[in-house]
């Protein structure tokens, strides 16, 4: 069988690899799954504005984020349970991000200990992201945890204070197989439960995760900790500017992959009002429908700072690993790479405002 050549056939493949339990569970998007498409079809919306006769014999597609130098605006997107894609689970996904020198976001349910994860690292930066759980001296011990495994910046998701409808885990009554646990969170027991009638996830969240978290909490979060904090599933200006006045050093413009909310508008429609209200103070990623390099074009001409990839690397993960998830990484970049030389863009600084837009 050919490789791949592009993170849609990815997908296509992926489906021959994984059980229909965990494929419905990446797959899917909340209710309607309006948003899970509308990510897509906003990006699609954009058009390219392309500048000629420029010297693009070099490209460099290094950038600035948090004060760090990234090779690449492109970081791997906080995911729950990859081992239900590949046995080796978040580790093969992090042995991908080291070689590709990209930042993995390791997911508070992870399937493998954020410690066996960061010892994975090499050069790489990793960054955590952080569910706050009703039993705060849990989360304050994550939190330790993770500063002392060497993580470098806390990602908060703040669009989860219930977990959205995702009608196919109900229909599966979506759980852990026996051989996969929380691996950041056994030494509590907690578990993902078996409910009739019910997606384990959802149960998990309503008797886990604290529905009562307000700007307060970041606040809290801060205190407690010297990495910096991202709030991750911003959809509104005002909330961005709260999140900057509440100490944030960052927003991901999020929805989280179409999966809480659906009918909440595309990342790529919230973005623009997100930058022009905080773009010059803090550091503003995107995610959501993220497929080709000219999609990571166009979030940075409309000011994101990076962007981050979700469900292709899991498709990359279920249908050859590690080599998988580093072969999707490759082709974001080569993709991104070709976009910027077609753009008339040597640098990343070179993708400006100008390069794209929208067409209605
Ligand atoms: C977990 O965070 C999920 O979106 O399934």
């Amino acid at each position: 069988m050919n490789r791949p050549i592009n993170l849609f056939e990815y997908e296509v493949t992926a489906k021959q690899h994984l059980e229909p339990m965990a494929l419905e569970y990446y797959q899917s998007g909340a209710l309607d799954e309006i948003t899970l498409r509308e990510n897509r079809l906003a990006i699609n919306r954009y058009r390219l504005r392309p500048r000629m006769l420029v010297d693009v014999s070099q490209r460099d597609l290094a950038t600035k984020l948090l004060g760090q130098t990234l090779n690449v605006p492109i970081l791997i997107a906080p995911m729950a349970f990859q081992c239900l894609a590949n046995s080796e689970g978040e580790i093969a996904t992090a042995k991908a991000a080291a070689i590709s020198n990209v930042v993995m976001v390791l997911s508070t349910l992870s399937t493998k200990s954020l410690e066996a994860v960061a010892a994975q690292r090499q050069n790489t930066p990793q960054w955590f992201q952080l569910y706050i759980h009703r039993d705060r001296s849990l989360t304050e011990t994550l939190v330790r945890r993770a500063e002392a495994a060497g993580y470098e910046a806390l990602c908060l998701t703040v669009d989860a204070p219930m977990l959205g409808k995702r009608e196919s885990d109900r229909r599966n009554q979506f759980t852990l197989p026996k051989t996969m646990e929380l691996a950041n969170l056994s030494m509590s027991n907690l578990a993902i439960p078996q409910t009739s009638q019910e997606s384990g996830l959802f149960a998990y969240f309503a008797q886990q995760i604290d529905p009562s978290v307000t700007w307060k909490d970041l606040e809290w979060l801060q205190s407690i900790t010297s990495l910096p904090v991202l709030v991750k599933g911003i959809l509104r200006s005002d909330d961005s500017l709260k999140a900057y006045e509440h100490g944030a050093k960052g927003i991901i413009v999020s929805n989280h992959g179409g999966r809480q909310l659906d009918g909440a508008i595309a990342t790529f429609e919230a973005l623009t009002e997100i930058v022009e209200t905080v773009g010059d103070k803090i550091e503003i990623l995107v995610d959501g429908g993220i497929r080709r390099g000219t999609d990571i074009l166009k979030a940075l001409a409309l000011g994101a700072k990076a962007v981050l990839v979700g469900r292709p690397i899991l498709w990359g993960l279920a249908v050859e690993g590690m080599k998988g998830v580093a072969h999707v990484l490759q082709l974001l970049i080569e993709e991104l790479d070709l976009a910027m030389a077609l753009c008339g863009c040597a640098s990343i600084e070179d993708i400006e405002p100008s390069l794209v837009k929208i067409n209605y």
